[in-house]
């Protein structure tokens, strides 16, 4: 599942890991081998629980991990005074809990493991350049110390630029995601993990995970595939959805200690990463819903504005990521009840992978280990938090039933034969609409353009040479393989070939 751009954490070499070969059975099974499902069999371990198999369906840490910023931080844009004006303090106190001893675990698990992984402790600042923004900056300090994180305000930052205010989060820390992860799978398998890579999960059968290559019984089942491979029954394609941001690592900019966060959805992201010798500041942003927005050159506008920051920097990598964003910003970890009392569920990070997998991770752990977590409530699948939603639910579904529209009615853009090499798009072929890619060398790649998931018309991507779904967000690459999911199922093959 690569879709041709590559971050700087991916220069890392991998541990590799076997195919399941025949049917399985596990105390625990597993599904999904990104930071999440990791750190789910690590905490196990941790309690006594073993007798785990993990299943993935590409390579360890092949998605989202490889495309995090991977900030390890409690400070999720302004969510505290949010979360206990809607929520109230006992959920808020969880929630901040979760994510500060998330934190700190992972500072814990690096030094008890000796995991070589360039972990740094920093602050994490969420600024404003606009004046008119102080007072939510004031209000969120004030709701972070409320629930005892060390949090104040501050005018001063490292950047190069004047910021209006910021609210500074103190113990927070940044790593490097896959030299943790790949240590983390070495260690796990060590210790008697059966992990299995490039087998995807093709569905569920009460305690069943059938696979192409076998079926695995388990008494548990853990469901970390970052958009819920089952998620039909739980509901998932109306309270998930996608979101895409962009990142560059450039080269000659400036060593930062800490990491910021502009306020609002356009905010930039800075964080420093050590490579060798050298420093990459990674600069990101520019989020947008996947299969949206495809009409700008996000990276080219990243470029732009480094330029303008920076005027002797250069970008070396480039990348951008798939976040799950659910309805009230708070991630789901428990019971997945539709399902049965013994399978749990995590997806549904927001922006925040490295904590929301931690806190997910030790959730269900406490779950399966001892019937309860002390956090199972803020993060419970089965919550209703209609007072955090305010309408975006509605606004979502909505989306979705008007893209199903658009697709239908609109006008294919030119004939197959007119897409000249590097084109991609809707086309016409014998009075038929198709999607087709012209690639460099002029063979074109053919595809009939409705997502296998529940049948939305699918938008091109030029930038990036993808198929996106603007429904629930799953992507295809130019010949029809799955990318993302929720799809599990490739396009059909249509037209000249
Ligand atoms: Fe749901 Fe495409 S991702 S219809």
């Amino acid at each position: 599942m690569r879709d041709g751009f590559s971050s700087c954490w991916q220069m890392e070499p991998a541990p590799e890991f076997e195919e399941l070969s025949g049917d399985a059975h596990a105390g625990t099974v597993i599904v999904g081998g990104g930071l999440c499902g990791l750190l789910c069999a690590y905490e196990l371990l941790e309690r006594g629980a073993g007798d785990i198999l993990l299943l993935e369906a590409d390579r360890v840490c092949s998605g989202t991990t490889a495309r995090t910023s991977a900030k390890i931080t409690s400070q999720h844009r302004l969510i505290y005074h949010r979360l206990i004006s809607g929520l109230g303090r006992d959920l808020a106190q969880q929630y901040a809990s979760a994510n500060q001893e998330a934190v700190a675990e992972f500072q814990r698990i690096a030094e008890k493991e000796n995991i070589d992984c360039d972990l740094k402790t920093c602050s994490a600042y969420l600024y404003t350049r606009d004046a008119d923004c102080w007072k939510k900056i004031e209000d969120e300090a004030v709701a972070a110390q409320q629930l005892h994180i060390d949090a104040d305000v501050t005018d001063q930052s490292e950047l190069p630029f004047h910021i209006a205010s910021a609210v500074r989060f103190e113990n927070q820390a940044r790593f490097h995601p896959l030299k943790f992860a790949y240590r983390l799978a070495e260690l796990l398998r060590e210790r008697g993990v059966r992990i299995c890579e490039n087998t995807p999960a093709e569905a569920l059968e009460e305690n069943t995970v059938l696979t192409e290559a076998g079926r695995v019984t388990g008494e548990n089942i853990v469901i970390c595939t970052h958009y819920p491979f089952v998620n039909l029954k739980g509901l998932y394609f109306t309270k998930i959805v996608q979101n895409r941001s962009y990142v560059i690592a450039l080269k000659k900019a400036q060593k930062l200690e800490n990491m910021y966060l502009g306020c609002g959805g356009d905010g930039f992201s800075f964080r420093c990463a050590e490579e060798g010798n050298e420093s990459l500041l990674l600069f990101g942003g520019f989020p947008r819903k996947t299969g949206h927005e495809l009409d700008t050159d996000y990276y080219a506008e990243l470029e732009r504005e480094a330029k303008r920051l920076y005027p002797d920097s250069a970008a070396a990598f480039r990348w951008s990521a798939q976040d799950c964003m659910t309805n009230d910003s708070i991630p789901y970890a428990g019971r997945y009840k539709q399902l049965g009392e013994r399978v749990f569920i995590a997806a549904g990070f927001n922006k925040w992978g490295m904590t929301g997998s931690m806190a997910a991770a030790r959730v269900i752990s406490d779950l399966i280990v001892s019937g309860k977590s002390d956090y199972g409530d803020v993060f419970s699948p089965q919550r209703k938090n209609f007072a955090m939603q305010a309408g975006k639910y509605f606004t979502e579904a909505g989306d979705t039933a008007a893209n199903f529209l658009r697709g239908y009615f609109s006008v294919p853009m030119k004939d197959v034969s007119d897409l000249k090499n590097g084109e991609g798009g809707i086309v016409n072929y014998r009075n038929k609409k198709i999607g087709a890619f012209r690639d460099t060398e002029g063979s074109l790649h053919c595809i009939k353009p409705v997502c296998t998931h529940m049948n939305c018309p699918l938008k091109w991507n030029g930038e990036e040479r993808v198929w996106e779904c603007p429904c629930h967000g799953s992507r295809f690459d130019a010949d029809g393989n799955v990318l993302q999911n929720p799809a599990l199922h490739e396009l059909e093959r249509t037209g000249p070939q």
